[in-house]
């Protein structure tokens, strides 16, 4: 069996990251930050060292700023809903997935937040002039890191220092780029990043973040218990307590932060290049087959994801005989980002998305290209 949808979630989850999470559920079994007994306090221990390994990670300037969320899409809701003001506007680009558009959606709705996407430049990144123009007066600008369609990693510094000499606070969309591309925010320092742990991290389902610079400015998700000021019915002003309401996946954190040790054994730069040679025989082999369409951005500007679609064979038939046929797992259809579609002209039937990790070796990437070429002919 070969596993190439880790962009929908990681096929391998390395045994540091179970052994953590079974730590967890086994010997600290206690919710963290509540009851002041040893085992509650170990578990607090095990997000705060967790909410470590987070900061350095990304570079961030600050643990308190670092706040533990179920997924990507969580974070990036808390910020979308957070911070957006009525009759505001929100610039963005044709290629966010649906945990972007669809609370932008609501803010037009129930907001009257007018939407503006930034339309693609010839090599599949936002047009930056036209992202610019749509800038201009915004109240927020979402762009994501690399696009879960073409894998097009975006030109995050020149879309910031845009944002930057437009005065609009920028939110970026990891959840394809987190621990696929290096970032750090000493050197590219964005408002707010939403980033997931159970794609590029191979950490465990339910875990993922939010650095925001100046959380100050934002409204939580949600209200509630958080173990601290139970005396005040408010939510608590402190952070991170004031964006972390209800009690916490301490397993799931556990295996985020033993996850992270392992990315950082490997090192970022190295699965990067990986990454990016797997995508090279991908977007080679593929297009080398008459009747099969490329939709990829090229090696070096691609986080690990190549789509395609073929002529005869609709992207639902084509996963299901890969799977059937080949044992090769991937994912058709839209991948929750109607407008990317849309934006290359895939849109309604979508493509098949072959996406790699670290542990597939090139020799998956060569069968990949071999059944494609066996079910076409
Ligand atoms: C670009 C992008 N943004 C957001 C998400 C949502 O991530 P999560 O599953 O962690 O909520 C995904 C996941 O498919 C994604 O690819």
């Amino acid at each position: 069996m070969i596993y190439l949808d880790n962009a929908a979630t990681s096929g391998y989850r390395p045994d540091s990251v179970v052994r953590a999470v079974e730590h967890c559920l086994t010997r600290v079994n206690a919710n963290p930050g509540r009851s002041g007994h040893r085992q509650s306090v170990e578990a607090a221990r095990v997000i705060f060292d967790a909410r470590q390994k987070v900061k350095s990670f990304f570079s961030a300037p600050n643990s308190d700023l670092v706040f533990f969320t179920q997924n990507a899409t969580q974070a990036l809701n808390t910020v979308i809903l957070g911070t957006v003001p009525r009759g505001g506007s929100v610039v963005t680009t044709s290629m966010e997935h649906n945990s972007v558009m669809r609370p932008l959606s609501r803010l037009s709705s129930a907001r009257e937040v007018k939407v503006l996407r930034a339309g693609l430049a010839k090599d599949g990144a936002p047009d930056l002039d036209d992202f610019r123009a749509k800038a201009r007066g915004a109240s927020l600008a979402v762009v994501n890191g690399a696009s879960n369609v073409t894998g097009r990693i975006a030109p995050i510094a020149e879309i910031l220092d845009i944002c930057r000499s437009e005065r609009v606070p920028i939110l970026v969309d990891a959840a394809q780029t987190a621990g696929s591309v290096l970032i750090s925010l000493d050197s590219l320092p964005v408002d707010y990043l939403a980033f997931t742990g159970h794609k590029g991290l191979a950490g465990p389902p339910g875990t993922g973040g939010l650095i925001a610079a100046d959380p100050y400015r934002m409204e939580p998700l949600m209200y509630g218990g958080t173990g601290s000021n139970s005396e005040h019915e408010e939510q608590p002003s402190i952070f991170p307590d004031r964006f972390e309401s209800g009690t916490m996946n301490t397993p799931g954190i556990a295996g985020l932060g033993a996850a992270i040790d392992e990315i950082n054994a490997v090192g970022v730069e190295e699965i990067r290049y990986h990454k990016e040679e797997l995508a090279g025989i991908l977007i080679g082999g593929l297009s080398a087959i008459k009747g099969v369409n490329v939709h990829a951005a090229p090696p070096m500007s691609n986080a690990g994801v190549v789509s395609f679609t073929c002529d005869r064979l609709t992207p639902s038939d084509m996963a299901a005989r890969l799977d059937r046929d080949f044992g090769i797992m991937t994912r058709p259809g839209l991948h929750c980002a109607p407008a990317a579609h849309k934006a290359i002209g895939t849109f309604p039937r979508g493509t098949v998305r072959f996406s790699v990790s670290l542990r597939n070796s090139v020799g998956d990437a060569w069968a990949a290209v071999k059944a494609v070429s066996e079910i076409v002919a």
